[in-house]
């Protein structure tokens, strides 16, 4: 019998590192092994009340069906109250499609606006799943890396990048994995440039209230002078710790990209958890203080995960100004971010995602959304490791 080949697309495709670094985390715990897990991409937090009385209130009623293809009216009213609160923009419910997760709305967007041949242009370092997504759809990632040192491209950089095939830019801020925000004039420069060239322009904003410092994110809306460019990724993971719920949305002034993306989510999953939705409108309608207080969490932890690393010398650190992630460059101790990360993950039990995985080598992306006597003790043995290390080759 001949070999059943796959697809080419399937060859083409690599794993998620940061779902494969989780993978490997679980199977060490489950070993008994005292591993320490900074590699992580979800607030511990426990889920908002609101929405664990939605999903239980729900199950008792005992229908849980089929809901609408691209999310309840309940869900959608929310989204709009959300985008009209945080963005002073008033959309429809024609506007907004609701996901399994920021990952989904991000696809269908994908799959509804490009073709093959087309380029998607995005920033290094750049979320793990978007090359492979753009391969998925057929088009090309076109990456714009910055200049050595700096976790950020400069506006040239993008206008450079683009060419008659672009078909969409990606900008994710805050960043996973540098936690970094682009400022008001790269922003506005390049929701300028999406139209002027007439290509679109997907924001990431799935951490844009994760920020630190009294920091806020720019708003594209305030410099995009008819919004059809324009696509809002976000959801409920980072926000709420319901990374389990899989709901996300996309909004877009462009009905027709949102009645596309809906036509590609109704033929691929029909629809979203009836469960899920619930609890999603629950949480976004619900008590908001839990954001404010996983904030305040969160850059405590950011604080005593940049105290520590300022005890290993070589490093190079940007300060994160939002999400859970910092994006230190390791490049002294060795270059192979792949391979340093797995001799941490041998010799001092900590799992920390390689910086090759978010196309820039050197980096190591550690997370504080951990405890903060994980993040301690984390440090203290990446340090041990990294003196031994040293130790071996003087
Ligand atoms: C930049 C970025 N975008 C999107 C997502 C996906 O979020 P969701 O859980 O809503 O699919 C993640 C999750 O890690 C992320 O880091």
């Amino acid at each position: 019998m001949s070999d059943l080949t796959l697809s080419k697309r399937a060859q083409s495709i690599g794993d998620s590192a940061t779902l494969k670094i989780n993978a490997l985390a679980r199977a060490l715990k489950k070993e008994g092994k005292p591993l320490i897990h900074l590699g992580g991409g979800e607030p511990v937090f426990p889920a908002p009340q609101a929405a664990v009385e939605a999903i239980v209130e729900k199950a008792q009623s005992r229908r849980i069906k089929y809901t609408p293809s691209s999310g309840t009216p309940e869900l959608k009213e929310a989204v709009i109250k959300y985008t009209l609160e945080n963005y002073g923009k008033k959309v429809a419910p024609e506007n907004i499609i609701i996901s399994a997760g920021a990952k989904q709305a991000l696809f269908n967007f994908l799959l509804a606006a490009v073709e093959e041949g087309d380029e998607v242009i995005f920033p290094a370092p750049y979320w793990v799943s978007y090359p492979e997504m753009v391969k998925m759809a057929g088009a090309t990632p076109v990456i714009v890396r910055p200049e050595q040192g700096s976790l950020q491209v400069s506006f040239e950089q993008i206008e450079s990048a683009v060419t008659d095939k672009t078909k969409a830019i990606l900008l994710n801020s805050p960043n996973n994995p540098s936690g970094l925000i682009f400022d008001a004039a790269f922003v506005k420069a390049v929701v300028q440039l999406a139209e002027k060239k007439n290509i679109f322009l997907l924001m990431d904003d799935i951490y844009h209230k994760l920020v630190f410092d009294g920091k806020s994110c720019p708003n594209p809306y305030d410099y995009s002078t008819n919004g059809q460019n324009l696509v809002i990724a976000n959801g409920v993971s980072k926000l709420y710790g319901l990374t389990g719920l899989r709901i996300g949305w996309a909004v877009s002034e462009n009905k027709s990209l949102i009645s596309a993306m809906g036509r590609m989510q109704a033929q691929s999953t029909s629809c979203n958890s009836d469960l899920s939705e619930v609890a999603a409108a629950a949480a976004l309608s619900g008590d908001q203080s839990c954001i404010k207080d996983l904030c305040s969490l969160l850059q405590s932890n950011r604080n005593v995960l940049l105290a520590e690393l300022a005890q290993i010398p070589h490093l190079k650190i940007h300060q994160p100004q939002g999400t859970f992630y910092s994006f230190a460059d390791f490049s002294y101790y060795n270059p192979d971010s792949q391979a340093l990360a797995q001799y941490l993950l041998e010799k001092a039990l900590v799992a920390v995602v390689p910086g090759v995985a978010f196309g820039l080598d050197g980096y190591l992306r550690i997370s504080f959304c951990a405890s903060q006597d994980s993040i301690v003790e984390g440090v203290r043995r990446i340090k041990q490791a990294l003196e031994n290390l040293s130790l071996k080759e003087d």
